[in-house]
């Protein structure tokens, strides 16, 4: 029973003297709970959130500093996040964030999923001729208000894993909805490099990426190395051993020549898929 409405949902405050009815805290929790509980946020990130996030240098500063302004202005915000770095350094900790408080906050509607995760479900469903089932996982995706993608890049492309990613976030963008990426991969723009983004994704989506997202990259040690009753100097310490060693993460690598030829097929073919999203935002431009 709650103590402040008897469970009515509604309850009596003063204001400036005069009595009031207003809905009570319950029912917002309660939403606030179940808007939780459906965002599919993995058990190992329900605790994150941006007072247990240690900031130990200038980008994870910034970093925890883009997250919490998108958290505080959402829903109005231009641009999402798209969080780049090694493994470990929180990537996914930032993301899942933001994610809590604007559910909290602010009522949204969001949504956590591994790439990867989401591909196979689709996948699952896939049926050329009846795409009813396929739709049905894409719509919560699509119409999410804040949308985390986590991992992208860490599928193995294809036609149509560009197809199935290209709908998704050219829809967002369309409906001007808030996404936040993680990745491993580096964003450079003129690499061969078959570890870049750019190769992973391909140049429509990197490009789109640019436009909807703020791209920050997090350079840190890896968290998950860090000793039970480790504190911020040991963290200083992975990180600065870590800069050493490399600053690139190991990444299963491709030969270039196979990401040459995939570029040159995408140049090809700038438009590719034929996947179409009819559903948009009522009255929003
Ligand atoms: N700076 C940090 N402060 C507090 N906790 C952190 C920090 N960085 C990472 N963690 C914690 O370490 C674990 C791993 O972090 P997370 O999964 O967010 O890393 P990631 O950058 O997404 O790595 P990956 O590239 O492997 O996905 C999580 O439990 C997270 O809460
Ligand atoms: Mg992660
Ligand atoms: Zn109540």
């Amino acid at each position: 029973m709650c103590p402040l409405c008897d469970d009515t949902g509604w309850k009596t405050i003063e204001v400036d003297g005069v009595a009031r009815v207003t809905r009570c805290d319950c029912v917002r929790e309660s939403s606030a709970a179940r808007l939780i509980a459906e965002a599919r946020i993995p058990r190992r990130y329900q605790h994150c959130d941006f007072i247990n996030y240690t900031a130990y240098n200038e980008q994870l500063t910034k970093a925890l500093h883009h997250a919490t302004r998108l958290a505080e202005s959402f829903p109005v915000v231009d641009r999402g996040l798209f969080l780049q770095g090694p493994p470990g350094v929180g990537k996914t900790h930032l993301a899942v964030a933001v994610l809590r408080q604007v559910i909290r906050t602010r009522g949204a509607r969001g949504l956590f999923y591994d790439t990867r995760d989401l591909l196979r479900v689709i996948r699952s469903t896939y049926d050329p001729v009846n795409r009813t089932q396929e739709m049905d996982i894409l719509r919560p995706v699509i119409e999410a208000d804040l949308l985390v993608l986590d991992d992208l890049g860490a599928e193995k492309t294809s036609e149509w894993v560009e197809e199935t990613l290209n709908l998704i976030v050219n829809s967002r963008y369309s409906d001007r909805r808030t996404t936040v990426f993680t990745s491993n991969y580096d964003d450079n723009p003129d690499s061969t490099d078959p570890d870049s983004l750019l190769f992973r994704i391909g140049f429509r989506m990197r490009s789109r990426l640019h436009e909807m997202c703020e791209f920050l990259y997090l350079d840190g040690g890896d968290y998950r190395e860090l000793p039970p009753n480790g504190g911020v100097d040991d963290l200083v310490t992975l990180w600065k051993t870590r800069s050493k060693a490399s600053r690139k993460p190991t990444l299963p690598a491709r030969s270039t020549s196979q990401a040459r030829a995939q570029l040159r097929d995408r140049e090809r073919d700038p438009k590719g898929g034929e996947l179409k999203w009819s559903g948009g935002r009522a009255g929003s431009k």
